[in-house]
């Protein structure tokens, strides 16, 4: 993920997830850019200039009327200094006045005077954001072109649970790198993603599943929103919100997931298979609970249909994504699945080692295509899922896609 060169101005607002800013201005730092932080009055009730002056290693504006600052670097030249700004957290009462086009504070002053893209990263309670003054401010905001990233979903801090948190630091950072120097690398191309496991059920309580927890697939459809694409997820049985404009259909079955596949293909301009589809399903389904009788039983197995290959071996097709995960010879089996599937590339992953793998936040992926390779992370999944993605659309254009 990639910042360099860009000087992101970060407005901070009133609102609980203001504390976030901190980690964000590390992440954005991380990622290149250098940062500037201007606060409003109602952010320091929640997070010191201090803090943020501390991070940024700049010094914090948060006054249209301090003459020493405005001495130093005025608030039209830190308008023009800016190549980003981005507003995180972006409360209620600021979406209204930017939308209205208020200048009676620094913060929405500079972005009158600023012509770096805007990103605005809504926080608040879920009531405050269904509403629909906050909805017809948004929709004024991203008339103009202003780019609107989040919110989650998700328990809140006031106790309610619903769309109004603030993205994490990883992924606002995945969508500012994603949209660097004004356009999305993505803009314009419909992805496909499987996510999570699937469920092959013995009879009506039992099943065979697996543990993937589907955060790397859901984290590669936020990224790729992020970056402009269309996403269409197709997610078996896990316990994870919807990223923001994903498009999203839930299965629980290998055979489901192929149906639902194959229906949403045509048009589909990147496959990813990132789901853990189990190999094999119960040839049959007991229709009543199996009840114990003998001391030991066996389930007869039959192989699923391989999702990825079917869609490899399509034509036209999109350009294909595998995943692989393995416990030893990494290269050797992934690169082995990436010629027998037809892929065009392929992620693979070490199981078994604790910051990799099903439940981790964090990963590392090593990435195969046929005339070469590299290493992804170790990083957030988030950010893992949005180098991926960067990769996948240099390799796309270079296929002549
Ligand atoms: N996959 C699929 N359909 C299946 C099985 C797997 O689309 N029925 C996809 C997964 O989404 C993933 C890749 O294939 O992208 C994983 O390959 P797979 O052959 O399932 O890996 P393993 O089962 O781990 O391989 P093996 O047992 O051959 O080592």
């Amino acid at each position: 993920m990639c910042l360099r060169d860009e000087r992101v101005l970060l407005g901070v607002s009133g609102g609980i997830a203001a504390y976030k800013a901190a980690e964000l201005v590390r992440r954005l730092r991380d990622a290149g850019a250098q940062v500037r932080v201007v606060m409003t009055e109602g952010a320091k009730h929640f997070i010191t200039p201090l803090t943020l002056q501390a991070l940024s290693a700049n010094p914090v504006r948060d006054s249209l009327w301090d003459a020493s600052a405005e001495a130093a670097m005025g608030h039209i030249e830190l308008a023009r200094w800016a190549t980003r700004v981005l507003i995180a957290p972006a409360s209620a009462d600021l979406l209204a006045r930017l939308a209205h086009g208020h200048g009676d504070d620094l913060l929405s002053t500079l972005v009158l005077a600023s012509t770096a893209p805007l990103a605005v990263a809504p926080a608040m309670n879920q009531q405050m954001w269904a509403h629909p003054a906050t909805q017809a401010n948004i929709a004024l905001l991203r008339s103009r072109g202003v780019q609107v990233f989040g919110p989650g979903s998700g328990d809140q801090a006031c106790g309610e649970v619903g769309p109004g948190r603030l993205l994490e630091a990883a992924e606002l950072v995945a969508a500012l790198a994603g949209t660097v120097r004004g356009h999305a690398v993505l803009a314009g191309v419909r992805v496909l993603i499987t996510a999570g496991p699937t469920f092959e059920d013995i009879d009506p309580v039992r099943f065979i599943g697996n543990r993937s927890s589907g955060k790397m697939g859901f984290a590669l459809a936020a990224a790729a929103t992020a970056m402009g694409a269309e996403v269409t997820l197709v997610a078996g049985p896990v316990a994870l919100a919807t990223p923001a404009g994903v498009l999203r259909q839930d299965v629980r079955s290998a055979a489901q997931m192929l149906a639902a596949v194959m229906a949403a293909l045509p048009g589909q301009h990147i496959y990813i298979g990132a789901a853990a589809v189990a190999d094999y399903t119960p040839a049959q389904v007991a229709d009543k609970k199996i009840k114990k009788t003998a001391a030991d039983m066996a389930v007869a197995l039959a192989r699923t249909t391989d999702i990825l290959a079917t869609v490899a071996a399509r034509s036209p097709r999109p350009f294909v994504v595998g995943f692989a995960a393995e416990t030893h010879d990494l290269e050797h089996y992934a690169r082995d699945k990436l010629q027998r599937k037809g892929l065009d590339l392929i992620a693979a992953n070490q199981v078994g080692c604790a910051e990799s793998g099903f439940e981790a936040d964090c990963n590392t992926l090593q990435v195969f295509w046929a005339d070469g390779a590299c290493t992804l992370g170790p990083d957030s999944k988030v950010a893992v899922a949005q180098q991926l993605l960067s990769l996948i659309a240099q390799r796309r254009a270079q296929a002549g896609a």
